[in-house]
């Protein structure tokens, strides 16, 4: 097979990268961001304060400790006026501030002598120190505060993400790949994150400190105030400009990345297939070419980031020179002092910075709106539809369950179960069997209400399933799902998943009537074993085993088994029946099997065909009829 080209490998392997592990910081310390504006992003901005608002006292703090912070910065840098006028015997003494205050007479009648103004430098000095240390202690409690609060909102954003997820219907999972909603909790929450703290941060104390330092530069001198503000414009353009192209390509490289990630985490969890048809090169090869591609995007996204700092730099010198030359010019023909004109320098390069700042972070303020936008849309889906107000609980269940006249399709229009009506007595073992995609796994999902039917009834011990509390019909059916499933964690508390207030010895009986016991037995650790990664430590079989021994620690009287020995060898699974047999005595149990010596001695074996019950009797009465199943079951269809 030939390599695919960049563009079908973009498009396949783009969105499975959402999946990929969280990647480092981009130049300018952000991730990579997610893309798309938002829609709403009043809405979404006020929802986001909610979250913050929680924490408004330590928020107005933060606004304490910025305004502090700024101001003894601006203060800071006004004295350095008074440094250098200390210093300068030409200087007007009367331009001090401090001079005035600590040496009144020398200020008026003008004469200073070298040692006053030592005195004066180490005096001034010392309340730059005093500034400076209040300076960084607000700074510090600012930064810290913020963090806190930041982290514990989107804390909170990532809790209440994680209960919608538990609430959601199983039919939402069906529309929502793993992926996407994984991209949810990391690459979007992320981007709140940063938002939070970093943009919002700098945008506020950005602004405090451009209005603050535009009344300073008005009070230093109001001529060279009207040059640098000149160049607002040219800043405003040119951050606009480039964040606009670094922003682009930005977007351009996270999906290059996402198309790495997805190449690589497919062709790693399906390494052994690669291997199996020889298609290691063609990997090789489109690996190249995805990463090339990548090289390209990242080169562009990376430069436009880096080209940034520098440019506007050097726009912000422009400016400076400008500010410089005339400042001297004033000095010499206006009577401007030369410590005078250093503070308004430096008040110009701090003016400047926050209005770069500002631009530049204007499109990570959108992205990250954005990714808000796709968390709320997650938390805004509608969960699993409420139990009635008048729902009971299950008590004393019999398990006499009874379909009638079930339709039912997944998606509108598509009918996958016609017209099915059954009634299962208590206790009786019920068999499900047909061929692939005829709808047996669907039956099951509906008698536990993974989804719910819009055409005909279903009873348990004579009431509508929908009168019971979901959470109380659940916990009286037991199922062994088609797809096993094992968290990480050890055996014991895999099993225990069944019933969680079962003891040790219970577990262990479980897994007896399961046939597990002597398979964990063999591990090192036994029932301490741990398993990681879905049981990739387990054969399949062993997988099925322990799905089988959590169903049978449940004390449910409704039983239902997927497929649940499809892997298992037909001794062991002699075995796990006469187990369950035991088990399930007074118990209703539904089985679904290919095999169909499993489900010989079920009371009754339904035989489905494209959504509809085309047969159904027992074992003999099947054979005798020497329709689908008597085909089924001698391998006869195999034959036509
Ligand atoms: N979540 C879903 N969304 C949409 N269609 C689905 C979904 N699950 C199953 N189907 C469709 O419903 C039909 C019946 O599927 P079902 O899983 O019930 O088959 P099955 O009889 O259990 O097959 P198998 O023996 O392979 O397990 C199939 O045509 C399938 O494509
Ligand atoms: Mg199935």
């Amino acid at each position: 097979m030939a390599a695919r080209s960049i563009e079908e490998l973009q498009k396949r392997y783009s969105s499975l990268g959402k999946t990929g592990p969280r990647r480092g910081p981009g130049p300018r310390g952000r991730g990579p961001r997610p893309k798309g504006k938002p829609k709403n992003s009043r809405a979404t901005v006020s929802r986001l304060v909610g979250y913050i608002a929680a924490y408004r006292f330590r928020l107005i703090f933060v606004l304490l400790c910025m305004l502090v912070s700024t101001l003894t910065s601006l203060a800071g840098s006004y004295l350095l006026r008074d440094v250098i006028n200390a210093l300068d015997r030409d200087a007007d003494p009367s331009k001090s501030i401090l001079l005035k205050i600590f040496m009144p007479e020398a200020v008026a009648t003008g004469v200073l002598s070298d040692s006053d103004r030592l005195w004066c430098l180490g005096v001034i000095l010392l309340v730059l120190a005093c500034i400076y240390a209040v300076g960084i202690v607000s700074s510090y409690l600012q930064a810290r505060l913020m963090i806190a609060v930041s982290q514990n909102a989107v804390e909170k954003i990532r809790n209440d993400l994680f209960k919608k997820l538990q609430r959601l219907p199983v039919r939402y999972f069906d529309s929502h790949p793993t992926g996407e909603l994984m991209s949810r909790f990391t690459n979007d929450v992320d981007a709140i994150d940063m938002m939070i703290n970093s943009t919002v941060t700098s945008l506020i104390s950005g602004t405090i400190s451009l209005v603050g330092t535009f009344i300073m530069m008005i009070y230093t001198n109001w001529v060279l105030t009207l040059i640098t503000v000149a160049f607002v414009p040219l800043y405003l353009f040119g951050g606009g400009l480039i964040g606009k192209k670094s922003s682009k390509y930005y977007t351009a490289q996270q999906s290059a990345l996402g198309a790495v990630n997805g190449y690589i985490e497919e062709t790693v969890t399906g390494s052994k297939v690669v291997k199996v048809f020889n298609h290691e090169e063609v990997c090789i090869e489109e690996f190249e070419i995805l990463n090339d591609d990548m090289r390209d995007k990242q080169f562009k996204a990376q430069f436009f980031g880096g080209v940034m700092g520098p440019i506007m730099h050097n726009l912000s010198n422009l400016s400076f020179a400008v500010t410089a030359g005339v400042g001297g010019l004033l000095c010499l023909f206006a009577g401007f002092d030369v410590g005078g004109l250093t503070v308004f320098c430096n008040y110009a390069r701090q003016f400047s910075f926050p209005i770069n700042n500002i631009s530049m972070q204007m499109s990570t303020i959108f992205s990250a709106l954005a990714g808000a936008e796709r968390v709320f849309n997650v938390m805004d889906e509608a969960p699993e539809t409420a139990d009635l107000p008048d729902a009971v609980e299950m008590k004393d269940v019999r398990g006499e369950v009874v379909l009638d006249n079930v339709s039912f399709g997944y998606v509108p229009g598509q009918t996958v179960l016609r017209h099915i009506s059954l009634y299962a007595h208590a206790g009786q073992k019920i068999a499900f069997v047909g061929s692939t995609g005829a709808g047996k796994t669907t039956i099951t999902n509906l008698l536990n209400r993974f989804y719910d039917i819009e055409e005909g009834t279903i009873t348990i011990d004579g009431v509508d399933i929908r009168s019971y509390r979901r959470d109380s019909l659940r916990e009286n059916i037991a199922m062994v799902l088609q797809d096993t499933h094992l968290f990480t964690g050890t055996i014991m508390e895999n099993i225990r998943y069944g019933r969680p207030d079962a003891s040790d010895e219970e577990v262990i009986a479980a897994a007896k009537t399961a046939s597990a016991h002597s398979f964990i037995m063999r591990l090192e650790h036994g029932y301490r074993t741990r398993l990681e990664g879905d049981g990739a430590n387990l054969s399949q079989g062993q997988r099925q085993l322990l799905n089988i021994a959590r169903a049978a620690l449940s004390k449910a009287p409704i039983l239902v088994l997927d497929e649940a020995t499809s892997s298992v060898d037909t001794r062991t699974e002699r075995h796990i029946e006469k187990g369950m047999d035991r088990l399930m005595k007074n118990r209703t149990t539904f089985v679904i099997a290919h095999r169909l010596s499993t489900v010989r001695n079920a009371n009754a074996i339904m035989v489905l065909e494209q959504g509809e019950i085309i047969e159904r009797g027992n074992h003999d009465q099947l054979l005798a009829l020497g329709g689908r199943y008597y085909e089924l079951y001698t391998g006869k269809k195999e034959l036509d």
